[in-house]
């Protein structure tokens, strides 16, 4: 198959296009930054938020190669930064239309990048099945531009034909999130944090209970998904992705501190504007539509993301700085083709 992906210098976009290439699949990406993991498939530096006319070979009037399958994963995925910033939610939904409109136009099949988020904060169920979402309880900005995706998905699966599969993700970690100075995300925070020798604050507190996905995991049901949406056996469902286990951040913590061979100092603070602070997952429709069933526990994920991050600081030592900074990192100027070197 031929795939594309948006958002693939990211951590999700990353590990899916390297795992796609390993099951024989053709990859390329869009972006609008830079892929600082690996240059081993192409992608074109483009922003995907303008404002585009329709344009039947790509967005933005750029000649893509041909694809059989759009996975979009660009977004502004920061809920803080988007509660501060709200003009990026939206800049979250024009992306998702003008994918929208490249996918209705080349009649191409969309997978797409959701979370549970779009659940909100509402304490009222021990796991959230699929059709537990209620748009009253829009958390955040972030939450909203989700929604709006969703809804807009749905509209062009109805209106035109358009054959979609949703996935739901809650915090997936490992492997390539350790980009801290453009996307602070709380696990790689803390291992960096904590073998700096420094203290970490749990925003929530001891009541925080998230499911975290371990990113193979994660990658390996968006695989299966592609696979199923292509060859017609699942068309227009919305799946939950996640380990299906709540835990508390505060044992997340205690784990990585473990894993490091540190005493954790753990300082608890009130939950963040905006935020989820109780979400676990009911998993059995990814089971039941992709055989999927996830393999990676906290336990064991924690080891895995700890070894690797060590071995990744160990090439980068420059990365061994204070997180200070919350910014995008540098917007390249494109349009512009970057072609495998490896
Ligand atoms: N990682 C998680 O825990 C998680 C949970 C739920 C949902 N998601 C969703 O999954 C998707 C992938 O997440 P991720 O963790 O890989 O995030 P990420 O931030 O690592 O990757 C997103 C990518 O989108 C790109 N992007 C942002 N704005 C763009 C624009 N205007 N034009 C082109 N590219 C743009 C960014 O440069 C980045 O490389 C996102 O849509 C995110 O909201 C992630």
């Amino acid at each position: 198959m031929r795939v594309l992906i948006t958002g693939s210098s990211g951590q999700i976009g990353t590990n899916l296009a390297l795992r796609l290439q390993r099951d024989g699949h053709t990859v390329f990406g869009v972006d609008k930054r830079q892929n600082t993991w690996t240059d081993a498939f192409p992608y074109l530096l483009q922003d995907l938020a303008g404002h585009y006319e329709p344009f039947p070979g790509g967005i933005g009037g750029v000649e893509y190669p041909q694809a059989d399958i759009v996975v979009h994963l660009a977004a502004h995925a920061k809920v803080h930064q988007l509660v501060r910033q709200p003009h990026r939610a939206l800049e979250n939904a024009i992306m998702t239309f003008n994918v929208l409109e490249y996918c209705r136009q080349l009649e191409l099949p969309l997978v797409f990048s959701s979370t549970r988020e779009v659940y909100g904060d509402v304490h009222r169920f021990d796991e959230y099945g699929e059709a537990a979402a209620d748009f009253a309880f829009t958390e955040s900005p972030y939450s909203a531009s989700k929604i709006t995706s969703e809804a807009f998905i749905y509209s062009y699966a109805r209106c035109y034909g358009m054959r979609y599969v949703v996935f739901r993700f809650s915090n997936v970690y490992g492997r390539y999130d350790s980009d801290l100075q453009r996307m602070e995300r709380v696990l790689p925070k803390f291992i960096h944090q904590m073998s700096r020798g420094e203290p970490v604050t749990v925003y929530g507190g001891d009541e925080k209970v998230l499911d975290f996905t371990y990113i193979d995991d994660c990658v390996d049901g968006i695989a299966r998904g592609i696979e199923r949406l292509v060859d017609g056996r699942v068309t227009n469902e919305t799946i939950n992705l996640a380990y299906g286990q709540g835990n508390t951040l505060v044992r997340a913590a205690e784990l990585i501190a473990a894993e490091l061979g540190v005493e954790p100092r753990i300082t608890q603070a009130p939950s963040l504007l905006g935020e989820v602070t109780h979400y676990v997952a009911d998993i059995r429709k990814a089971h039941d539509l992709l055989g999927w069933e996830p393999r990676t526990s906290l336990d064991d994920g924690i080891p895995k993301s700890v070894a690797w991050f060590r071995e990744h600081r160990a090439a980068h030592p420059e990365e061994d700085v204070p997180v200070t900074a919350d910014h995008e990192g540098s917007r390249e100027t494109g349009p512009v083709w970057k072609t495998a070197t490896a």
